[in-house]
């Protein structure tokens, strides 16, 4: 039945070009309420692999790097064919703005059934990286006339690097333009512990778990997975690993198995120190242990992309997990479309509309050692769009920006 209603999802979604929503009978419905998907994306064929690496490199929210206006470029374009090969490998392009479309669309329908009262829901992906940006999912919804807009990240676990990254571009497109009047904006930026994800994530583990002998079943190594982050920005303050932290002590009560478990971290790129240990070197490592049975989960991924098809299926589970003698390793899917994931992304939204919080005081309170005055700024500028004043002084904070040092 979810294959049957997947399908029939992915078929509207890729005949629907626009953004418009359409009734059975082909009549066009005005949306009441948006749902802004926020994520990284990934390019969807080579062509865009180019100035995909070029908007990461020179993101100083993502990655901050000595003399960036020439050293981004200069790797983004170094990395170019490398990275245009594993996507090859793949399949040709990433499959995250499929997967995303189709959780925004279930989670829609979803959303129309659990809270008519801010009923017809349409989902608005809104990527950092690759089209649709932020500029395209936000001139839709000001064209489509919404009267509600929920900014809904799809990072479960914040980041100052991934989900505040594209919350500053929110706030720089808002730079050049008057904030709507008629919209009320409101932000989900975090659900790292909501029961559902968890319970999701142990599903997904569940069904690798189950294709071990059950001789070895018990004792596989449980390695949760994730993207790693310099360790200057965990030194800043930074959430996210803590967050991760507490996705994978919920997803260990669900599963309520004695299976033995660790936290490791993947992707790090670049010479300075990063949250470790990685996961390459832990495969390995339980290798030497005579530990050879283990499952990948990827914790922080709620969609397949290279960072699950590439680095940890061809890589780790073919390529490293070989070398090393591994017996047998495996890789927890991403929740993707599971119709548990999208109970997760309703229930996080409906509790969101009923909740009178519009921004939550977590997301406006800085790192300790946040030294950015784009942080501030933007903080700063989603307190007041989302708190519905719209006499938000734009020009003011533009001049101010330029004349500020970020980070
Ligand atoms: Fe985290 Fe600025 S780096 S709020």
């Amino acid at each position: 039945m979810l294959q049957s209603m997947c399908r029939n999802v992915f078929s509207r979604v890729s005949r629907t070009m626009s953004y418009a929503t359409r009734t059975s009978q082909e009549e066009v419905v005005k949306p009441k309420t948006a749902i802004v998907m926020l994520n990284m994306g990934g390019p969807t064929n080579i062509d865009q692999v180019g100035d995909y690496l070029f908007r990461i490199m020179t993101d100083r929210d993502m990655i901050q790097l000595p003399v960036q206006s020439k050293l981004g470029p200069w790797i983004a374009s170094r990395r170019t064919e490398d990275v245009q090969k594993k996507y090859m490998e793949i399949g040709g392009g990433s499959p995250i703005l499929k997967w995303t479309n189709s959780q925004g669309s279930l989670l829609a329908e979803a959303l129309d059934k659990l809270h008519p009262e801010t009923a017809p829901h349409k989902h608005y992906v809104c990527f950092r990286y690759v089209p649709p940006f932020t500029n395209d999912a936000f001139t839709a919804i000001e064209k489509d006339g919404v009267e509600r807009a929920v900014i809904f990240s799809q990072y479960p676990q914040y980041s100052c690097a991934t989900t505040g990254s594209s919350l500053n571009a929110i706030a720089d497109f808002y730079k050049n333009r008057s904030i709507p009047k008629n919209i009320k904006f409101s932000l989900i930026e975090r659900w790292a512990t909501h029961p559902l994800l968890a319970k999701v994530f142990a599903e997904r583990i569940k069904e690798k778990l189950d294709v071990f002998d059950p001789e070895v079943r018990d004792d596989v190594v449980i390695l949760f997975t994730a993207h790693s982050l310099p360790l200057k920005a965990v030194s800043r303050g930074d959430t996210y690993p803590h967050e991760v932290a507490a996705t994978v002590a919920n997803t260990m009560l669900q599963l309520n198995v004695k299976n033995p478990y660790r936290l490791v971290w993947q992707s790090k790129v670049g010479p300075l120190p990063w949250l470790q240990p990685y996961t390459d070197d832990a495969i390995k490592a339980y290798a030497k242990q005579g530990r050879k049975n283990l499952l990948l989960v990827p914790i922080a991924f709620v969609n397949e992309h290279i960072e699950t098809l590439h680095e940890l299926d061809i890589e780790y589970c073919h390529d490293i997990a070989k070398e090393a003698g591994i017996t047998r390793i495996e890789r927890a899917a991403t929740p993707n479309a599971h119709p548990t994931f999208i109970s997760a992304l309703a229930d996080i939204v409906v509790q969101h509309l009923a909740n009178q919080e519009k921004v939550s005081k977590q997301f406006l309170t800085r790192c300790p050692h946040c030294v950015s005055e784009r942080c501030h700024k933007s903080k700063e500028f989603f307190k007041e769009l989302c708190a519905g004043d719209v006499a938000i002084d734009t020009n003011n904070i533009k001049s101010q920006e330029s004349q500020l040092n970020v980070k």
